[in-house]
């Protein structure tokens, strides 16, 4: 199943993205790991970890928030594989603040990264997927950009404008068989929650829990499979009743 198949996943060494990598390796996509400079033991290990239990992998390194360096490595690396069929925009980063205390690196850094990655990850890649014909794209955005949430004014800008971007893509390349999709989860148990009042959290979600890295996996595994090919330009909801 999925043989021949390769997903890029940014921001794949810890949280969601480390989920979604074991998830579409254990069944049978070729899954190459995007990692920043000064990672190269963790991917390493990421990638034994996958080998180990019978899977593929592969690594390329990048910041998603330089764009030089998107462009760069995703253009050597196209010159000498396949397209993806999938490409997973998970990368992301939060820094919080009510925004009469926010400074503007905050501003710009989440912005940068968040929203300014889904043009500098997708740019290299969108003209051969579309001369392939055939794709998934799935970016993760946030329940923080459906609905804001207090305290995360550029997160939550920065994944409503993935909302946006995702919708718009959509419509570009729908007649290329490519679906583009987004995914808003709600609270979900990584190293980015950490710090949050999770008690008073846990009061408003109705499931009155968090939710886990592998439960995206599973979204996220259904998205890009030939059985969701006809689901494009959604916004996708996991969030235990958090609306
Ligand atoms: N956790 C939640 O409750 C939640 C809710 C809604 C949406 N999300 C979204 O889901 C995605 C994954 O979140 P998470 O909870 O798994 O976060 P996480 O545990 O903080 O992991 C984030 C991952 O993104 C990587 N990353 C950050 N900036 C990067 C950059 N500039 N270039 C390349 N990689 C970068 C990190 O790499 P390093 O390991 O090198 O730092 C890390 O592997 C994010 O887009 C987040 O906004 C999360």
């Amino acid at each position: 199943m999925n043989e021949g198949k390769s997903v890029l996943v940014t921001g794949s060494l810890r949280g969601i993205g480390r989920a979604i990598s074991l998830r579409l390796a254990s069944e049978g996509y070729t899954v190459v790991l995007n990692y920043r400079s000064g990672c190269e033991e963790r991917v390493e290990e990421l990638r034994n970890e996958i080998e180990s239990a019978g899977g593929k992998a592969d690594v390329i390194c990048f910041d998603i928030s330089e764009r030089e360096q998107c462009q760069k490595a995703l253009e050597e690396y196209l010159e000498r594989n396949p397209v993806f069929w999938g490409v997973v925009l998970n990368a992301g980063i939060c820094r919080d603040n009510i925004l009469a205390a926010m400074d503007g690196d905050d501003w710009d850094s989440v912005l940068h990264t968040n929203l300014d990655g889904f043009y500098n990850v997708l740019r290299p890649i969108i003209l051969p997927l579309c001369k392939k014909r055939k794709g998934r794209i799935v970016a993760l955005s946030s329940v923080s950009g459906v609905i804001g949430n207090r305290g995360q004014v550029n997160y939550s800008a920065s994944k409503a404008g993935i909302i946006g971007a995702v919708k718009a893509l959509a419509c570009e390349v729908a007649s290329r068989h490519i679906t583009v999709n987004a995914i808003a989860p709600g609270i979900i148990e990584t190293d980015m929650i950490e710090g949050l009042p999770l008690e008073e959290m846990l009061k408003v979600i109705p499931m009155k829990r968090l939710g886990r890295a592998e439960e995206v996996a599973a979204l996220t595994s259904f998205l890009l499979s030939e059985e969701a090919g006809y689901i494009t330009r959604q916004v996708i909801s996991i969030n235990g009743g958090l609306d």
